[in-house]
C-alpha cells in the first residue's frame, strides 16, 4: 500500500519520544553497512532521529540512540555487523538508558533477530527494512514502555511517503524509486529480506527530484533492487526520461539495471539524454556461463546479455560499463569459469565487483549439493581480479590527456598537499590538484595519470 506518514501512528510516536527528550540534550548516530539502498534508508532513520528529538552526531561514545543498520548480502558482512553491534554492550552498561536498535536486512532475518533477541540483551529492537516508518514506535516502545521488541512482519511492507531524509551529501542524492525483489535469483538473500517489489508513485519521486535540482543537487541516482521493474503508473523508461527533463544543471544516474529487463525503451532513453542521463550502466552479469545463470533463475543467457551490451554501446558510445560477478556458485567448472573470463575479455567492463559465493541460509543455493571449495573460488578470484585489474587500467590509459567534466566530492590532503576527489560523468574516480573549486562544483580536469582504479589530474581554470 502507499501511504504518508501522517496515515499511520508513526507521529504520535515521534511527538512521545519527542516530549520524554525534551530539554536531555540526546544524542544519536546511525551506522551504515551495505548498499545504497541501505545509505538511503539511513538518511531516512536519522530523520526521523532528528525528529524525535535527538542531535545526530558520529560519536556513539556520545549517544542515547545507536542504530546499526546492517547488510546480509554475504556471510562476512552479517559477521562485520554482528561485531559492531557487539561492541556496543561496554556502552551500554555504562549509560543504562542507551537505545541499541539493529536494522536493515540482518534484521528481517528470522534466525538473526532471535540470536539478538537471545545472546545480545543490550540491543533494545530489531526492525527490517519493509518496516522502516515503525522506528519511532520502537524507539518509543523502548524508552517509555521499557520494552524489547523485535518486529518481524516480513514479506509485503508498505511505500511510506513524507519520511524526510537527512541527506549525507548536500550535492549527490540517492531517490529510492522502489523497495523489495522479486526475482529470487537462487543466491540471493534480498527478495527474503526485502521483501516484494512495490513501487512509489512517479509524482512523489518527480516532486523530490524536481526538490533536490531546486536545492542545488548535481546528480541524482534513482535507486532500487531492480529499477527495471519499476511498475507504477508510468515504466521505469518514462520515469527516466521525465527526471532527464527536469531542468537544471544535473545529472542523472540508476541502479540496479537486471539484464532480463533492460528493456529496448530503457536502452532508447538511456540514448536520446545522454549527458543528462549520466554514460555509465551497471549491467550485473554473475556468470558468463549459460547452466550457471539458469541454476542462478537469472533467466537470461550469455548471448542475451550480449546483445544488450551491444545495444547500450550503440546508444552511448561513450558508455562506462560495469558489472557484477560471483565466482564459485554451487556447481561451477573450470570450464563455467572459463564462460566468464571470456565474457569479461569480450565486454571489456570499465569495472567488476566481484564476490566469492556465499551460502545465504534459505536460499535456493543454499541447499544445492555441488559446493564449490573455498580454495577454488580463491583461486579463481585471483585469475578474474588479475584479467579485470589489466583491463580496466587499458581502458583507463584510454583517458591519459583527455579533459573530462567531474563533480567534486571532497578534498584530500596527501603528504602535505591538497588534492581534490570527485567522479567523471562515466564514475570514475579521479583525484586532482586545483587552485581553487568547491566541493559540489562541475569542474573540468585534464587526466595525466590512470591506475586501474582511479584516475589522476589537473583541473583547468576556466
Ligand atoms: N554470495 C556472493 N555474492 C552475492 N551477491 C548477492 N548474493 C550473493 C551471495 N550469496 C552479489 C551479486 C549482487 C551483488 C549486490 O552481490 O553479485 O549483484
Ligand atoms: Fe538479489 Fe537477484 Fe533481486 Fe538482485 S535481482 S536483489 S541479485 S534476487
Amino acid at each position: 500500500m502507499n501511504l504518508n506518514l501522517h496515515e499511520t501512528d508513526t507521529p504520535r510516536y515521534i511527538e512521545r519520544v519527542k516530549k520524554y527528550n525534551e530539554g536531555k540534550n540526546k544524542y544519536a548516530t546511525v551506522i551504515t553497512l551495505g548498499c545504497q539502498q541501505n545509505e538511503a534508508d539511513s538518511e531516512k532513520i536519522k530523520a526521523m532521529a532528528r525528529d524525535m528529538g535527538y542531535t545526530l552526531t558520529d560519536k556513539a561514545e556520545l549517544c542515547d540512540l545507536i542504530v546499526v543498520n546492517t547488510c546480509a548480502i554475504r556471510e562476512h558482512a552479517e559477521q562485520k555487523a554482528l561485531s559492531i553491534v557487539g561492541n556496543f554492550k561496554a556502552l551500554r552498561r555504562e549509560n543504562p538508558d542507551l537505545v541499541v536498535g539493529v536494522c536493515g536486512c540482518m534484521a528481517a532475518e528470522p534466525h538473526v533477530a532471535e540470536k539478538i533477541k537471545k545472546s545480545y540483551h543490550h540491543v533494545s529492537f530489531t526492525l527490517e527494512p519493509s518496516m522502516l516508518h515503525r522506528f519511532p514506535e520502537l524507539v518509543c516502545r523502548t524508552l517509555l514502555d521499557r520494552r524489547r521488541s523485535f518486529v518481524l512482519g516480513l514479506d509485503e511492507g508498505d511505500v511510506v511517503e513524507g519520511m524526510g531524509s537527512v541527506r549525507l551529501s548536500s550535492h549527490k542524492a540517492w531517490v529510492s524509486i522502489m523497495y523489495g525483489c522479486n526475482n529470487f535469483c537462487s543466491y540471493c538473500i534480498v527478495p527474503y529480506v526485502r521483501g516484494r517489489e512495490r513501487s512509489r508513485k512517479s509524482e512523489d519521486i518527480l516532486a523530490e527530484c524536481r526538490e533536490l535540482v531546486g536545492l542545488g543537487y548535481k546528480e541524482i541516482t534513482l535507486l532500487g533492487q531492480n529499477v527495471n521493474s519499476y511498475r507504477a503508473d508510468i515504466s521505469f523508461p518514462e520515469l527516466l526520461r521525465r527526471v532527464a527533463g527536469i531542468p537544471g544543471d544535473f545529472i542523472v544516474r540508476f541502479m540496479t539495471s537486471h539484464p532480463k529487463d533492460a528493456s529496448d525503451e530503457l536502452i532508447a532513453v538511456f540514448g536520446d539524454y545522454s549527458g543528462k542521463i549520466a554514460p555509465s550502466f551497471h549491467l550485473p552479469l554473475q556468470s558468463g556461463s549459460d547452466p550457471i545463470l539458469k541454476a542462478m533463475n537469472r533467466t537470461y543467457n550469455r548471448q542475451r546479455y550480449l546483445d544488450t551490451v551491444r545495444k547500450i554501446r550503440e546508444a552511448v558510445p561513450d558508455v562506462a560499463l560495469t558489472s557484477d560477478i560471483i565466482v564459485g556458485f554451487p556447481g561451477e567448472t573450470d570450464e563455467d569459469f572459463e564462460a566468464t573470463l571470456d565474457i569479461l575479455r569480450t565486454v571489456r567492463f570499465d569495472m567488476v565487483f566481484s564476490f566469492n559465493y556465499s551460502i545465504r541460509e534459505g536460499t535456493r543455493a543454499a541447499g544445492m549439493q555441488n559446493q564449490v571449495p573455498e580454495q577454488v573460488k580463491k583461486e579463481r578470484m585471483t585469475r578474474l581480479l588479475d584479467m579485470q585489474c589489466e583491463i580496466s587500467r587499458e581502458i583507463n590509459d584510454t583517458h591519459l590527456g583527455k579533459t573530462e567534466r567531474v563533480i567534486v566530492d571532497a578534498v584530500e590532503k596527501k603528504d602535505g598537499a591538497v588534492l581534490y576527489n570527485g567522479r567523471t560523468s562515466q564514475n570514475k574516480l579521479v583525484h586532482f590538484t586545483s587552485s581553487g573549486c568547491k566541493i559540489g562544483d562541475f569542474v573540468k580536469v585534464k587526466i595525466t595519470r590512470a591506475g586501474a582504479f582511479d584516475l589522476f589530474g589537473e583541473m583547468e581554470e576556466i
